[in-house]
């Protein structure tokens, strides 16, 4: 589904919203979710109108109407073996209903975890640390640019095994493009006691750096943090970004912008004040549709 351009940021809940209402006011009845019920925990796949009505102590002409609305809504589908017909509930249909749902829940999620961590920070600073990994120092200088700019903690993050420049380009190529994780330093990263996380790695060979996918599973308290990710490369991002981003959200993590900076942008001296500029512009703890309020980084 392509988002609308109406919303200032569409997640698509525009279309989906009028149809949920429907779904909704079909499942809004006692009745009609018994049926749901019933036909869900069936086995054999052969209940009828008859059945349903012993089973419901209803006439027939009633389980009849409320069959139909709920075949008007796909929830329930039928099928005809000679005389008789039999309904099941369609599981694709569940199946949409529940994804729906649960973007819904997650942009409701979404402002309760900023209006936490604004109600939590409202009388101190944004509590950030930079934690990165770079074979040949661009990320590294960018980390050390965000740092100087916004006082955040720096975590750097090394593979015990230093790769030299042929085994970048073989085994770290074939790793990162299987999204193996090398063993790195430190082994376990904790964040409890960051409000914003902001991920940096090379790209390599479109993929993010095997020691940036090892630490995203050192990271411990992280479930619910939110987090900032950013790459470097020469011209070719590829998925690096979205990757890092869905590794993050498994743990739990809220990643609030996706950042690619390419040669021309890393090649800029002050490219971590940059980066950290559009950070705070983004604004990863405004509520929509409240007014911006500056984002204080420890100085
Ligand atoms: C093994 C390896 C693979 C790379 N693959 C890509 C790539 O797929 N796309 C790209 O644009 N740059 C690629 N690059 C270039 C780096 O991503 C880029 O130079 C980056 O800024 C280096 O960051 P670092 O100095 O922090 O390691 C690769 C570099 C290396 C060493």
């Amino acid at each position: 589904m392509e988002p609308c351009e109406k919303c200032p940021v569409c997640n698509n809940l525009c279309e989906i919203v009028p149809q949920m209402a429907s779904t909704f006011k079909a499942l809004g009845d006692l009745t009609r979710l018994q049926i749901i019920h019933l036909l869900s925990t069936d086995t054999s796949g052969t209940l009828g109108v008859s059945e349903l009505a012993a089973r419901l102590k209803i006439s027939q002409p009633a389980v009849s109407q409320h069959l139909k609305t709920l075949k008007s809504e796909g929830l329930v589908e039928s099928r005809r073996e000679g005389f008789f017909v039999y309904y099941t509930v369609n599981r694709d249909r569940m199946v949409e209903f529940r994804g729906n749902f649960e973007l819904m829940y997650a942009s409701v999620m979404d402002t309760c975890h900023r209006e936490m961590v604004r109600k939590a920070t409202a009388d101190r600073p944004i509590r950030a640390c930079v934690i990165y990994y770079s074979y040949s120092g661009v990320t590294r200088r960018v980390a050390e640019g965000i740092h100087s700019a916004g006082g955040c903690d720096l975590i750097e993050v090394k593979t015990k095994t230093p790769y030299s420049s042929f085994t970048a380009y073989t085994k770290g190529v074939l790793r990162s493009r299987k999204g193996a994780l090398d063993p790195i330093e430190p082994a376990v990263i904790d964040v409890s006691g960051y409000d914003l996380l902001i991920i940096g790695t090379p790209v390599w060979a479109w993929h993010p750096a095997p020691a940036i996918n090892a630490a995203v599973q050192a990271l411990t308290g992280c479930e619910g943090k939110m987090a900032v990710v950013f790459t470097t490369c020469s011209t070719q991002p590829g998925e690096a970004l979205p990757l890092l981003a869905r590794a993050l959200e498994a743990r739990g993590v809220k990643v609030m912008a996706q950042i690619s900076l390419d040669q021309d942008d890393t090649k800029n001296p002050d490219a971590g004040g940059e980066l950290l500029r559009r950070i705070i512009e983004a604004d990863p703890f405004r509520i929509p549709g409240e007014s911006r309020k500056s984002l204080h980084m420890r100085t």
